[in-house]
Parts: structure tokens; C-alpha cells; sequence
């Protein structure tokens, strides 16, 4: 039954995988101004710390598909908030930041509560006043754009949004909300959310340097609509990033709210450090997802200490990275096709299964 199950999961997901020198940097999504920023950086005396930095905050300045920095994915309060996070697999030291407020560069204050604190994550509001204190601006995060999304979702009687057994009912009023009590448990299927790609882009970034010091970062404003004060999970260890020297680094995008449950990044590097190629890791780690969230979707990407990139993918129509090393002169932008829906899965399945019945009949002749 494990098998059969591993192996349907296999048709569900879509891989990918090649091998590259250090130095090397791999971010997730098509942003190859991030890579390039990145790289520049890490090709001038820079650590590839510094590089990361450098590649996440790009994206947080070009508002990359409105889902990283600031002027994107209101709350239902109107306001962008930021989550990020870097991780240093050289010393296994991170810092990072969970809605963070008014402050648009959100990796470059995850630097600081990794280098300036012997704290790792800073939430909120008191997340702002360490970044004022270490010289950042506070400024509004709202832009007309943003406005104009939480404006029309006001105006839809706040649909979609993300409460679940509340009256008045969710999907088809606005708060306040009072909880309603229930036996019945949350279903996914039911999720009142349409979680579209462009819902929940995050850029994942990993930079290794000449000497195999692994890097790791995101960025991300998280998702539309999201309740005030939800933090996703890219400021999380192990959900959002994980790097560890000797062994490898993982990020991961996708549905957060469900990622952050199962510790993507960190199994990915736990798998390679048992022996398992990053494609293989990625793999694996999607499939323990879907065991319990059979229409999640995300995609995960691994480097391991040999630099072998691997990649795996589920629910997105597509994922794309990007990767830049020595020998491209620009940066390459890989493709991989995820399967789309479960309604593939199922057609599949009960394909998988007619066949199984036929060979198990010729085999009983
Ligand atoms: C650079 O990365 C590409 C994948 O984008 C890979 O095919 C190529 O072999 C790598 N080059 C080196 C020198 O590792
Ligand atoms: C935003 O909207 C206001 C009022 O509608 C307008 O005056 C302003 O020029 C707009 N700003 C930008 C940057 O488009």
C-alpha cells in the first residue's frame, strides 16, 4: 500500500534536477534580476550572506508579482506586512521577522536581529522598533495599488477570506466574527480561499560560496486578505529555509499556512544529509504534505553540498527557478511543470489501479 501510494505521488509531482559549481545561486520564481543582484554582490568581496541580502531586498524594491515587499497582499485591515528570514549554514545562526510593519526592506532587518541580537525572529510592531533603532525608515507600506485591492474586496462583502467556523458566515459576510462552537473539523477542500499562485509567491533564495558556505533567505509579504498579525512560513527554521555546511540548504513556496505544519526545508536537508539527492528529498518531503493536504499546492527546491540542484513541485501549473553560476553568462530560469489538480491525481489513480487488476489477473492465469 506504501508503495502504491509513493508511486501515485510520483505521477503527481514533477521534478528536476542537475549539477553545478560553486559559486552558485538558485533563487525560486522567475526573478532573475534577484540572481543577477545576488551574484554581483557575491562576484565583488562580499560574503554570501551579503548576497542574499542583496538578492531578496531587489525583490523586495521591484515589488516582484506584488506578492514580496511593500504595496502588496493587504490584510483585511488594508495593511502589507513582511515576513523573512536568513539563515547562515556556516553557523547555523538566523535571524528573522513575522509581520513586520513599516519598515519595506524586511531581509535587511533579518540581518540585524541575526548580527546586532542573540535572538532569532521578532514579530510586529516591537519587530519595527528594533529596525528604527538600527537605522531603518518607518514608512507607510500601503500604495494605491493595495488600497485598490483591499477597497474591492471590501466592496465583495470581504470575500475571499480566511475565518473558519465564525458567525456570521465567512463566505458571504464581513467581521467581526464570533467563534461558533462545532464538532466538525476544518476540511481543506473547503477552503474558502482561491490560494492562486500569485497569492503566495515567495522568493527563496540560496547562495553558496566558492568555499561551500551555505546561505539561505526569503522575503515575502504572505498572503491577500490574510488575517491581521498571520505570519507565514518564511520567517520560520525549517519551513520557509534551511542550510546547514557540510550538507546542503532547502527553500520552499507555496501554501504557507499548510507548509509550515510539516518543515519542508528541514526535511529536505535532513534527507540529504541521509543520503538522498535533493531531488529525491524534495520529493519526499512533498509527499508527506499531500498525505494529509491532497490539493496543496508548493514547490521546493534543494542544493546539496556536491551542488546538485534538485527541484519538485505540486498544485502550481508550473514553477520556475532560476540558477546562475560561473559558466552562464546569464542567468538560466529552469522549468518545471507540476501536476494541476487532484482531479489529474484521480484519473491516474483509477488508471494505476485498472492496470494493477489486469496484471494481477494475467498474473493469477
Ligand atoms: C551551471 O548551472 C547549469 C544549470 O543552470 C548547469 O547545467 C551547468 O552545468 C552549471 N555549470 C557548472 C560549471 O557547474
Ligand atoms: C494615488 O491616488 C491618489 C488619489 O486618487 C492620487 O492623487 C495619486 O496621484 C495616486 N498616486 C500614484 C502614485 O498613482
Amino acid at each position: 500500500m506504501h508503495k502504491c501510494l509513493s508511486i501515485l505521488f510520483l505521477l503527481l509531482m514533477k521534478m528536476y534536477s542537475c549539477k553545478s559549481s560553486f559559486p552558485l545561486v538558485v533563487n525560486t520564481w522567475p526573478w532573475p534580476q534577484a540572481t543577477d543582484a545576488a551574484w554581483n554582490v557575491l562576484k565583488s568581496p562580499s560574503t554570501a550572506l551579503d548576497a542574499v541580502v542583496a538578492g531578496c531586498a531587489k525583490c523586495e524594491e521591484d515589488q516582484c508579482d506584488g506578492s514580496v515587499g511593500f504595496g502588496g497582499s493587504p490584510d483585511e485591515s488594508g495593511e502589507t506586512t513582511l515576513d523573512a528570514m536568513i539563515m547562515d549554514g556556516s553557523t547555523m545562526d538566523i535571524g528573522a521577522v513575522g509581520c513586520l510593519r513599516k519598515v519595506k526592506n524586511a531581509i535587511g532587518v533579518a540581518r540585524h536581529v541575526l548580527e546586532n541580537t542573540e535572538h532569532t525572529l521578532l514579530v510586529g510592531e516591537l519587530a519595527t522598533e528594533f529596525a528604527k533603532e538600527m537605522g531603518f525608515k518607518e514608512e507607510t507600506l500601503e500604495t494605491n495599488h493595495s488600497r485598490n485591492i483591499w477597497q474591492t474586496w471590501k466592496d465583495n462583502n470581504c470575500q475571499p477570506n480566511f475565518h473558519a467556523n465564525v458567525k456570521p458566515d465567512p463566505k458571504s459576510s464581513c467581521g467581526p466574527y464570533t467563534p461558533i462552537m462545532t464538532q466538525t473539523k476544518k476540511v481543506m477542500s473547503e477552503r474558502n480561499v482561491d490560494i492562486s499562485q500569485s497569492n503566495h509567491d515567495t522568493i527563496g533564495m540560496i547562495v553558496v560560496d566558492e568555499k561551500g558556505n551555505f546561505v539561505a533567505g526569503t522575503s515575502t509579504n504572505g498572503l491577500t486578505h490574510k488575517i491581521p498579525g498571520r505570519v507565514g512560513d518564511s520567517p520560520i527554521p525549517g519551513a520557509g529555509a534551511y542550510a546547514e555546511n557540510g550538507v546542503g540548504a532547502a527553500v520552499a513556496t507555496g501554501d504557507g499556512d499548510v507548509m509550515m505544519r510539516f518543515l519542508p526545508a528541514y526535511q529536505i536537508v535532513e534527507l540529504m544529509h541521509n543520503g538522498a539527492t535533493p531531488t529525491e528529498a524534495a520529493s519526499k518531503a512533498l509527499e508527506r504534505i499531500l498525505k494529509f493536504y491532497p490539493k496543496f499546492n508548493g514547490a521546493l527546491v534543494g542544493v546539496r553540498n556536491d551542488g546538485e540542484i534538485g527541484a519538485a513541485c505540486v498544485g502550481f501549473p508550473k514553477f520556475e527557478f532560476c540558477v546562475k553560476n560561473e559558466t552562464s553568462a546569464d542567468t538560466i530560469i529552469h522549468g518545471v511543470d507540476c501536476k494541476n489538480s487532484c482531479t489529474d491525481w484521480k484519473v491516474k489513480q483509477i488508471r494505476l489501479i485498472a492496470v494493477g487488476l489486469v496484471l494481477q489477473w494475467t498474473f493469477s492465469l
